[in-house]
């Protein structure tokens, strides 16, 4: 701990009463302006309150050493759009300020440089502007600073070469110009200098070369030029780069053209594996099911073009997979809402790799026939990423921006939107072609059953079309998690009866799940009661029908579809209708109205 840090905390412990309050006061004063400034609609740090205790555990991501002072701030991936606030330099014993992934805007405040206890800044993949704090060089402390992917131009400060115990700069994929500080030479323990995608120009300094540790230095889309002495990058000058290799050897002593350009150290790896898991940064590809192993499989299978997604992709897509961008989660998969580089708005569904299928090749066919599934009332597939750090799989789908079906069940009072009786009337119809698709109405498809059928998978788009999710995902997943994850709907109601003798699906399971989807439209709730299936048997519409409709339904489609929806919930499978009856049932019920 550092003189400032040891100064405050003794007169903390100096002072008679109320200790923690006097020390807590400046603290928890910083930390409200710091709340303001980062999450200006406290949307998401609500729980740093003024009359709170910054150390009781209680703060969102806050955490206090012994001395009841602020040592960490980890904040990334909470979707925070503010600022950073001057007031963080009155956090005097701070050590990790971690509020990477997020949208900050603004500059760095050059205030940050005060903290000189701080051993790690992530800022990276943000949205932030301005330069880099000229007074940068103080922080003697810092090990690691990341500011990657902002939007920070102006110059390197020469003094960063003063931040004796760096190991990893990185500044990449800004919009930094001028020359690479030869003073960065000076800093012994880097391993890490990345200040790739830049407008950096001017001469690779021969100094770098000097740093011992140094295992990588990426320097791709500048516009570096010039001819560097070669004694500055042999290959056992600099350990990390013996990998280079005789191919690329143009490139050590001319960096203006050709290869340098678009120059990395081969199969090295970035960022060292991260000192604390606050600080995951990148990953590896790791498990690639789309690699051709050595038995063929991956080679086997076509998928559209764009479909392989890049983790990078994902992670920003999701900000990080941050809080706020989870929609919702399961003992196996968790959904998050994401932007993708082209703007579209996507749900990106992970799973936990260890319930996928462990034989490659029925994983490949399972996903090889998600991607072919394409209808109007599908969700649509966009494409597919595997992290084996993550130990999770990606799938990415189309957005739909009305949530499920669930949502519009059970509303009281005008708490949430009641469907009009023409919406509902589509919805089913909807469904049943999407399903109908599954079973197999083009005969080039092969029919799968979706096994799964509920509310809560049906999505609503912004037409108010119904949008089947999850179609054909049990054939990604191991057979045990199918069981226990379809115990769950069995429980909800959708289960077919005979699925509890056979323990099969078939497509009339799917379709009993069809129907008592039918009623649970038609009557707003998501809990079907016996005393609303005798009303609907004995065609009581208005002891069944939804009472937010106010009586606005045609009593004629109404009886045919609690017909329909009776049929489909039949206990004998063989007397159950297939979907495709069912659509052509509802076709003629178009003109009725
Ligand atoms: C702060 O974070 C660092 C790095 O993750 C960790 O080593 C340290 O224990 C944390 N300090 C506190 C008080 O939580
Ligand atoms: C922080 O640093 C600035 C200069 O960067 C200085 O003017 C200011 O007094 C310092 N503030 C605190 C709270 O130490
Ligand atoms: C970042 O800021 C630029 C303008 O400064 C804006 O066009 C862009 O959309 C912002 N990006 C994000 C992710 O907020
Ligand atoms: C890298 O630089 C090249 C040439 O200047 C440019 O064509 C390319 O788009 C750049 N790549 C990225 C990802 O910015
Ligand atoms: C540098 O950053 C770029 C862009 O984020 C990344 O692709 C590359 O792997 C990094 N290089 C090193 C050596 O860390
Ligand atoms: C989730 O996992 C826990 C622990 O393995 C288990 O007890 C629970 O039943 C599972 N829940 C579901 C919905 O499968
Ligand atoms: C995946 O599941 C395993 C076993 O249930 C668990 O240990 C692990 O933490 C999970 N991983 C993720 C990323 O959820
Ligand atoms: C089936 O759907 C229910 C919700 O309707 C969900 O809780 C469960 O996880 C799903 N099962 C699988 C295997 O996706």
């Amino acid at each position: 701990m550092g003189l400032l840090c040891w100064v405050s905390a003794l007169l903390l412990i100096v002072a008679i009463s109320g200790v923690r309050t006097v020390c807590g006061n400046t603290e928890l004063r910083a930390l409200m302006e710091i709340k303001l400034s980062l999450d200006p609609d406290n949307k998401y740090l609500s729980s740093w309150t003024s009359d709170g205790d910054p150390c009781g555990g209680t703060f969102l991501g806050v955490a206090c050493n012994e001395h009841w002072k602020v040592a960490n701030i980890s904040l990334q991936g909470k979707g925070l759009a503010g600022k950073v606030s001057p007031a963080v330099a009155e956090l005097k014993c701070l050590s990790g300020l971690y509020l990477h992934y997020n949208a900050l805007t603004g500059e760095i405040p050059r205030e940050i440089s005060n903290l000189t206890e701080l051993i790690d800044l992530y800022l990276d993949w943000n949205n932030l502007s301005g330069t880099i704090p000229l007074e940068i060089g103080n922080m003697a402390s810092l090990q690691v600073l990341d500011l990657c992917c902002n939007q920070l131009t102006g110059f390197i400060p020469t003094n960063m070469g003063s931040l004796k115990k760096l190991s990893v700069l990185a500044l990449q994929r800004n919009r930094l110009n001028g020359p690479i500080p030869a003073s960065l030479g000076d800093l012994e323990m880097l391993k890490i200098l990345n200040l790739s995608f830049n407008q950096l120009s001017g001469f690779i300094p021969a100094r770098l070369a000097d740093i011992a540790q140094l295992e990588g230095l990426d320097v791709r889309n500048n516009t570096l030029s010039g001819v560097v002495p070669p004694s500055t990058l042999q290959p056992n000058t600099l350990p990390g780069f013996v990998k280079i290799g005789t191919s690329c050897n143009c490139c050590w002593g001319y960096y203006s053209h050709g290869c340098i350009r678009d120059w990395r150290i081969p199969g090295f790896h970035p960022i060292p594996k991260p000192a604390s898991p606050l600080v995951s940064l990148e990953y590896s590809n790791g498990w690639d099911p789309f690699a051709v192993s050595h038995d063929g499989i991956g080679a086997s299978y076509e998928f559209p073009p764009g479909f392989k997604f890049n983790l990078e992709d994902v992670e920003s897509a999701t900000q990080y997979f941050s809080d706020g961008n989870l929609l919702g989660k399961s003992n196996f998969s968790a959904v998050y809402k994401g932007i993708l580089k082209d703007g579209s708005v996507v749900a990106v569904k992970s799973i936990n790799v260890t319930c996928c299928k462990s034989e490659e090749a029925e994983f490949m066919k399972g996903l090889s026939l998600l991607t072919s599934l394409r209808h109007e009332n599908l969700v649509k597939l966009r494409g597919f990423c595997c992290s084996k750090d993550r130990g999770e799989c990606f799938l990415i789908y189309d957005f739909a921006s009305k949530g499920n079906l669930l949502q519009y069940l059970d509303v009281q009072d005008g708490s949430s939107y009641v469907l009009d009786w023409p919406s509902r009337v589509s919805i089913i119809s909807g469904i049943a072609k999407g399903i109908r698709y599954l079973h197999g109405s083009e005969p080039t498809k092969p029919a799968i059953v979706h096994q799964n059928v509920s509310v809560e998978k049906v999505l609503i788009d912004g037409n108010f079309d119904p949008l089947i999710s999850d179609s054909g995902l049990l054939k990604l997943l191991a057979d045990d998690v199918v069981f226990s994850a379809l115990k769950v709907s069995a429980a909800l109601g959708y289960m077919a009866p005979e699925y509890i003798t056979t323990g099969r699906f078939t497509q009339k399971s799917d379709v009993y799940a069809f129907g008592v989807i039918i009623l649970q439209i038609l009557s707003g709730k998501s809990k079907l009661s016996h005393l609303m299936r005798l009303a609907a048997e004995s065609c009581r519409l208005e002891d069944f029908i939804d009472p937010n409709l106010g009586g606005k339904f045609f009593d004629s489609e109404a009886a045919k579809l609690t017909e329909i929806a009776l049929a489909c919930t039949d206990e004998h499978p063989d007397l159950r209708p297939t979907l495709e009856a069912v659509t052509e049932e509802l076709s003629k019920c178009g003109g009725t109205s």
